[in-house]
């Protein structure tokens, strides 16, 4: 019996592999514009650090970690996400010491064991960004621009960016203390069962529950906007007027909480229409006390995450790129003569294969159809004795004879029409 992978892990094939790294590549060159270096962690980390910086409570630590422990005691987690193990490793790299502000990019698998379902994987990838050291609003704003600008750039359709302050250390605990006073003098029963748990444990998490019941009940709650500390305020107000100030549209969403903890002040999700319930396809925050309380100094951060299979969705239907030849070779003597040539093509930055087997001339189109190529490249005795090649064009059928020296100046041609 063969043995299948694992449910909610897959396999990336072309062309769904190539969208990925087109995805990739872009924001690879997007960031470096704005100042970011990549970064790669490990993929397992001490399960402690996740809980303490995505927070014991939270859906993902508490339930979605993927998590083992070795025969002496220690509990090791495959990352749920990329921040906790950004910030690990500025710490232990004192990356504080080296540069004022870090731009760091990060992009690879994450693993949550949450139910599967169209856009929500249990090994999903991410595209992470972080950058630390500016507590600035201005920060936020030039974040906030360059996801904007990438996710514009990537021509996902229409998008909405949703916009929170979730305030400080200072007027957020304030604002739990009054939402949750609301909460508690409802009826038990108005709420979910995971509600029920959350206005014990993390009763700011209650008001971006997705189930209608308990947002019927958060009619009249008092609202984050309200409780910020004047300082809050203006923070938020400013990153409002700089994203205004570059054509950005975001809505507000006052009740935009986020499931991770380690957010304050300026929140941020990014929702497409085009691929269903799991509509989010980035998100983000700043996180000014997290890197302290993972022991490190007392630098502010902000970033964020899009999620690449998402973002795949959306591209799915685009083209892909096909490969310019598929050269078929037809008897197996001149096979050699048609291994040069296929690496020469090669080297001119044409892309292709051919059959490493003498085969009949039918099975060789049939074989350059498959692949999809713009060009079958036929070479038989009579090609190789002219030093020609026939050039079938697979589109509509067409066949011309070309000396073999002008081919790549044939093709290239070819190509720059298309
Ligand atoms: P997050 O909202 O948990 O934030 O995840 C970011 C993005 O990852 C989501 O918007 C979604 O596109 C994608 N994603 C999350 N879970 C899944 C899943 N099970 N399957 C497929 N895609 C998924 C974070 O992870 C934060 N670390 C972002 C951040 C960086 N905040 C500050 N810095």
């Amino acid at each position: 019996m063969s043995i299948a992978k694992i449910k909610g892990f897959s396999d990336l094939f072309s062309p769904e592999s190539d969208t990925f790294t087109a995805i990739e590549s872009l924001a690879r060159t997007l960031f470096s514009q704005y100042g970011f270096t990549e970064l790669r962690t490990p993929i397992l980390e001490y399960t402690e650090l996740f809980a303490r910086s995505i927070g014991e409570e939270t859906d993902v630590v508490h339930k979605e970690m993927y998590t083992l422990t070795t025969e002496k005691g220690r509990s090791y987690s495959l990352r749920p996400e990329a921040t906790a193990g950004v910030m690990r490793a500025y710490i232990e790299g004192a990356l504080y010491t080296k540069m004022p502000v870090a731009r760091l990019f990060t992009t690879g698998p994450m693993f949550r064991h949450e139910r599967p379902q169209k856009g929500r994987l249990r090994q999903f990838h991410q595209i992470n960004c972080e950058c630390l050291g500016s507590e600035s609003p201005y920060a936020d704003a030039d974040m906030i621009t360059m996801l904007m600008r990438f996710l514009t750039s990537l021509e996902l359709g229409s998008l909405e960016l949703a916009l929170n302050s979730l305030g400080c250390s200072e007027c957020r605990p304030r604002f739990k203390h009054a939402l949750t006073d609301y909460l508690n003098n409802l009826p038990k029963d108005a709420f979910c069962e995971d509600c029920q748990r959350r206005i014990h444990t993390n009763p700011l998490r209650v008001l971006d529950c997705k189930q209608e019941q308990c947002q019927n009940n958060l009619t009249n709650a008092p609202t984050l906007a309200d409780a910020l500390c004047p300082a809050c305020k203006e923070h938020f107000a400013l990153v409002c007027s700089l994203l205004q100030s570059q054509g950005i549209h975001y809505v507000l969403a006052p009740r935009l909480v986020r499931g991770l903890d380690y957010y304050t002040r300026t929140t941020f999700e990014v929702q497409s229409a085009g691929i269903g319930s799991q509509s989010a396809i980035a998100g983000g925050g700043r996180y000014d006390g997290l890197i302290k309380a993972l022991g490190g100094p007392d630098v502010p951060g902000i970033g964020f995450a899009c999620g690449i299979e998402r973002l795949a969705l959306l591209l799915q239907n685009r083209p892909s790129k096909h490969p310019d030849f598929f050269l078929a070779v037809l008897d197996e003597a001149n096979l050699p003569q048609g291994f040069t040539l296929l690496q020469s093509l090669r080297s001119h930055n044409l892309s292709g294969t051919m059959n490493f087997q003498g085969q009949s001339f039918k099975s060789l189109l049939r074989q350059a159809d498959k692949t999809q190529a713009t060009y079958c490249l036929i070479l038989g005795s009579n090609e190789i004795q002219d030093h020609t090649i026939t050039v079938k064009t697979m589109s509509d059928g067409t066949q011309t004879t070309v000396a073999q020296d002008a081919l790549y100046a044939h093709l290239s041609a070819g190509n720059n029409h298309e």
